[in-house]
């Protein structure tokens, strides 16, 4: 079981979803945990009240990752109170489905922003303080998308490949500092991103037609990966990808 006491982590978009699962498991662990949310101020509350019942310590920040500025303030707001973050958790993305010809200057900035360049700059903070202490952590939940195109959202699998060259190049400059650089790439999990489209019994049926798994992954699947790479025990474990998506990537 993997051992995370006196870890500090920080996962970005942990107020719901994929996220918040993971910074429940990371505390289960015995992390204490950085909750960052940009909307759900209500629901990242609730995440931290959760951790707290189990004896961790655990904050909000608020922080839109999209913004190199509150990038900033976040970390400073997190180092000044409880010192660098061993462990990083890019988790917080959004995805539009639309055709090309759709996509606007402004939601291709929107999904790019958020998705890659607000992980570059949380991890380009983060692996300066992890360098000093000569142990780190950064895990990136991509996508099973950032190996195969989905048909219907470019930006968003543009996004995800560029996180997973991020994610190499991170890994061979950082990994002789003690630090890992892994991508976490999910398939189709049951969250907000995708509760409407899959609230259509066809598309639903559609989706799991493609999984030779033959469901739909919940949140907890991701996480308890999470836990495991953050852990010592995933020390030679550096510039993977692992896909937890019941097969979804084989097709
Ligand atoms: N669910 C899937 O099937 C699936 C599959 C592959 C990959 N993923 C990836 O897994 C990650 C989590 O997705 P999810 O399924 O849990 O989606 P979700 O339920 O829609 O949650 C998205 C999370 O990202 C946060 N977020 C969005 N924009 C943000 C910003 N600018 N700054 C800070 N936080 C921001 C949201 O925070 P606020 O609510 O506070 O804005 C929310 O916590 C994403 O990177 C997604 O691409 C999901």
């Amino acid at each position: 079981m993997p051992d995370l006491h006196g870890k500090t982590a920080l996962v970005t978009g942990a107020g719901r979803g994929i996220g918040a699962a993971i910074a429940l498991d990371l505390a289960r662990a015995g992390a204490d945990v950085v909750i960052n949310y940009s909307r759900s101020q209500a629901q990242a509350a609730e995440v931290q009240k959760a951790i707290q019942s189990l004896g961790q310590r655990a904050m909000t920040v608020q922080a839109d990752v999209s913004q190199k500025t509150q990038i900033d303030r976040m970390f400073d707001q997190i180092e000044g109170a409880w010192g660098p973050v061993d462990i990083l958790v890019n988790n917080a993305g959004i995805e539009f489905r639309k055709p090309v010809r759709e996509i606007t200057e402004e939601l291709y900035d929107q999904v790019m922003d958020t998705n890659l360049k607000g992980a570059f700059f949380c991890a380009q903070r983060a692996l300066e303080g992890m360098k000093q202490k000569g142990w780190g952590r950064v895990i990136n939940i991509s996508s099973v998308h950032e190996i195969t195109p989905t048909g219907f959202c470019c930006v968003y699998s543009m996004s995800k490949g560029g996180m997973r060259l991020m994610m190499r190049e991170l890994a061979l400059e950082y990994s002789r500092f003690g630090i890992t650089v892994n991508n976490v790439a999910p398939g189709a999990i049951r969250t907000d991103i995708n509760r409407e489209v899959l609230s259509d019994p066809a598309y639903e049926a559609k989706v799991i037609s493609k999984i030779p798994a033959g469901f739909i992954g919940m949140p907890e699947d991701v996480s308890k990966m999470v836990v495991f790479l953050a852990s010592d025990e995933a020390r030679y474990i550096t510039g993977a990808v692992i896909l937890i998506d019941g097969g979804l990537g084989l097709r």
